[in-house]
């Protein structure tokens, strides 16, 4: 078969891993969530009780940290040092530190060289995240920026978490950690030759057949 890299960035919201992940599936491609890879690290650096705002500390756990993330889409298994953290990195507590990290650049080199092996050790794998179409692999056969407007993305977190969160509360879940990841990753403007598909208006299928069409007509 064919080798494919396909990169995949967007806000939170934006559906990027479920469209990402069945994408994959249809693809009969492996599949790297990088965004759960920032959160290993951060449940990590919280474990070993880290002081998240020691740049050098966070580095330091960053770098140490022995991380495992499944790349089989029909498979969400993320382990730290052999412990299975795949429930816990989505924990608020995960999601309120995370960008503490993402914003770190000596961590993000770091994790960068990681991503950057586990694309290389696949012959076909869609990876999504915030810096992927220009960071970690901006020579993909395929690069996508998936956007939605922040009404349709607060309405999808919300219906997500089970439609406990107040609407303040999602907005600074969703809205103010964009805000923070801003300040080192562009994911709101699509780089040269990234298309972008907006999904505001389109179902979970509409998008994926979207984002499948976008990638043949680049790949
Ligand atoms: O995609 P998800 O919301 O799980 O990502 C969690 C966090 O990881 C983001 O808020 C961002 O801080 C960070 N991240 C990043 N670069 C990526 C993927 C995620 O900075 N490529």
């Amino acid at each position: 078969m064919q080798k494919i890299v396909v990169a995949v960035d967007g806000p939170s919201g934006s559906g990027k891993s479920s469209v990402s992940k069945e994408a994959a599936r249809r693809l009969d491609a492996a599949y790297l969530d990088t965004g759960a890879m920032y959160r290993a690290v951060t449940w990590h650096a919280l474990d070993a009780g880290t002081d998240l705002t020691d740049a050098r500390a966070v580095a330091a756990a960053v770098k140490a940290a022995d991380l495992f993330i499944s790349t089989d889409p029909d498979l969400e298994l993320v382990k730290i040092h052999g412990t299975d953290v795949t429930v816990a990195i989505r924990e608020p507590f995960v999601s309120e530190a995370v960008s503490a990290v993402a914003t770190n650049l000596e961590a993000r080199k770091e994790l960068v060289a990681r991503q950057r092996a586990i694309i290389a050790a696949h012959d076909r794998i869609v990876a999504e995240g915030r810096d992927i179409t220009t960071v970690v692999a901006p020579d993909a056969d395929a690069r996508i920026l998936l956007t939605a407007s922040e009404e349709a993305r607060l309405r999808r977190r919300g219906i997500q978490l089970g439609g406990t969160q107040s609407a303040a509360e999602l907005e600074t879940q969703v809205l103010a950690r964009d805000a923070k990841d801003s300040t080192v990753v562009n994911f709101h403007v699509a780089a040269d030759g990234v298309a972008t598909v907006d999904s505001s208006d389109l179902d979970f299928e509409e998008t994926v057949t979207a984002v499948l069409a976008a990638i043949t007509a680049q790949a």
